[in-house]
């Protein structure tokens, strides 16, 4: 039976990157994209792969948006087998001066907030509204997208709410891990590595793609004792 895969934020960087990656494997991708209407290359995948890839409006922050995802979704399969909460934001990308997440003297706790919501809250949010769908999988994984930034044994400095944000992120994961295994399924965080996004820039080191390949690769091999682990996007475990 054909693997079914839902992706926050997929319309660029890594979420496009899983996107693909997913198609390449002959999963069924579900893209979720707040914008759904400027999507040049993921319009084009739908063209191409409109047996198994469909765009879904989304928008992590909003409960109702995640239920009409929701509800889209259980339109065209009784089964969520990954859920990938992607979709993310850093102090470049929040739409405020940087500084206000980034220098003590100019934080702001609004936008902080809105950070932390889409970063750490949002993923859980889905996970819950997700939870039928990933039972009925028998085992279903969910994905959240970390960073190294979110390690407290790697120096950090700066970067206030990215950092917590994430730090965030993996306690909740971890939390979550002993509510979901009874149903199977395995939530771990993931650091993604540094790669060549809008969030990453030019000069990092890894294509989106190949990140999310390698991704989807370990986490066909997840077991039940993975629930709640860190890891890199090689599959080896990464320090908290
Ligand atoms: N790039 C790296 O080197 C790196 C390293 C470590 C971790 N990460 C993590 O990897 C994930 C993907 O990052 P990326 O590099 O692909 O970032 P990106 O290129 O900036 O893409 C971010 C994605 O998240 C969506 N998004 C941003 N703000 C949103 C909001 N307020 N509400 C809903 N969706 C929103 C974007 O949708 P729109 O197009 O609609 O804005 C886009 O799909 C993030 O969780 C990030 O923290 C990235």
């Amino acid at each position: 039976m054909s693997v079914n895969i839902f992706i926050s934020g997929a319309n660029r960087g890594l979420g496009l990157g899983f996107v693909k990656a997913s198609l390449d494997r002959g999963y069924t991708v579900f893209a979720g994209c707040r914008n759904p209407d400027k999507l040049d290359e993921l319009n084009e995948l739908e063209i191409k792969f409109k047996e198994r890839l469909f765009i879904i409006s989304l928008d992590p922050t909003k409960l109702e948006s995640i239920q009409n995802a929701f509800s889209a979704v259980k339109l065209k399969t009784s089964k969520l087998d990954i859920l990938v909460n992607n979709a993310g934001m850093n102090s470049k990308s929040s739409g405020v001066d940087p500084a206000i997440h980034l220098q003590i003297g100019k934080l702001q706790s609004e936008p902080m907030l809105a950070m932390f919501h889409l970063n750490s809250i949002a993923p859980l949010i889905m996970t819950r509204e997700f939870l039928e769908l990933l039972t009925a999988s028998g085992k279903g994984r969910v994905i959240n997208i970390s960073s190294w930034f979110a390690s407290l044994s790697i120096p950090q400095k700066g970067n206030y709410t990215y950092s917590a944000s994430k730090t965030a992120l993996n306690m909740l994961t971890k939390i979550l891990a002993n509510d979901t295994v009874k149903f199977n399924i395995i939530p771990i965080v993931v650091n993604p590595g540094w790669m060549k996004t809008d969030m990453g820039g030019k000069n990092a080191n890894l294509e989106p793609i190949d990140s999310a390949k390698s991704i989807l690769e370990f986490s066909e091999n997840l077991k039940i004792e993975d629930a709640g682990k860190f890891f890199n996007y090689d599959g080896s475990e990464h320090p908290w």
